[in-house]
């Protein structure tokens, strides 16, 4: 009989009232996914970062829908515990809430996931509204929210004037009130991050937001030292796995040139 207790919205809630930090990472496949869950995840995103980890993209702004799904479906056919948090992709709900809930709908129906995420404040509520009515729960982003790039023209840390921060205040008790069930604050100064965090009855996970949020996501490939060109401050590196891989297909290749792979134990 299965016996895991699920991660659900209202835990997330709970652990907030209870102020147990959540952990969150993302995933794009079944494999890591798997190994993820297993080690104790509460959240994973299937994020658009698979724009840039997974396919290579300078930015998030190519991948489609349908490779959002599919990365979904492979996620979701993994995980027991955590909750699984699905980017909605540049394009599939900016300007236009209709759109926006047929998006929603499609990962969800398609998919098994359990929530969706959305980046913006102000111009992202009518959208998170007809998809929050539908019933389908909804991960608010604000911050440096990178499908707006382009606009931004920079990665530098958002928020830093005064107007930029009561913009971001208010968007936070926007989503609040709309009903979204947590919200990402990307690279912000900590202080604020942290008032946030305080004044708003949903959870914040930071990525880049200082430790006074009530949850932390890091963008998996960039926390186990997959990715080696991209080096911010905010990422910690709990492994150096471009190394390992490395140094084992190095020792593959000797291997097999030294006619030392495989052994009579490996062969039939
Ligand atoms: O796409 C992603 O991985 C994200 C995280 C950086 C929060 O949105």
């Amino acid at each position: 009989m299965d016996d895991v207790k699920r991660v659900t919205t209202q835990t997330l809630k709970e652990m907030k009232a209870r102020s147990i930090p959540i952990a969150m990472l993302t995933a794009y496949d079944y494999t890591s996914a798997r190994i993820l869950d297993g080690a104790g995840i509460d959240v994973i995103l299937v994020g658009d970062s698979a724009s840039n980890v997974i396919a290579g993209h300078e930015t998030t702004l190519p991948i489609t829908l349908e490779q959002m799904i599919y990365h979904a479906q492979c996620v979701v056919r993994a995980v027991t515990r955590a909750l699984v948090v699905v980017d909605l992709p540049f394009g599939s709900y900016q300007g236009n809430s209709q759109e926006g809930l047929n998006s929603a709908i499609r990962v969800m129906k398609e998919t098994g996931a359990h929530a969706v995420k959305l980046e913006g404040g102000k111009a992202t509520v009518p959208a998170l509204e007809r998809i929050l009515d539908a019933g389908i729960p909804v991960m608010g982003h604000l911050g440096l929210t990178p499908q707006s790039i382009y606009r931004f023209g920079t990665y530098r840390v958002r928020a830093q004037s005064a107007e930029e921060a009561d913009r971001l205040r208010e968007d936070a008790k926007l989503l609040d009130v709309a009903g979204c069930f947590a919200v990402v604050l990307e690279k912000i100064p900590a202080s604020l991050a942290g008032e946030v965090s305080r004044s708003i009855g949903i959870p914040t996970i930071g990525i880049g937001a200082g430790v006074h949020c009530d949850g932390q996501v890091l963008v998996t490939h960039d926390a186990l030292g997959l990715t080696t060109d991209f080096n911010p401050r905010f990422v910690r590196h709990y492994a150096r796995l471009a190394e390992t891989i490395s140094d084992s297909v190095r020792a593959f290749v000797a291997d097999v040139r030294l006619r030392a792979f495989p052994g009579p134990d490996e062969s039939y």
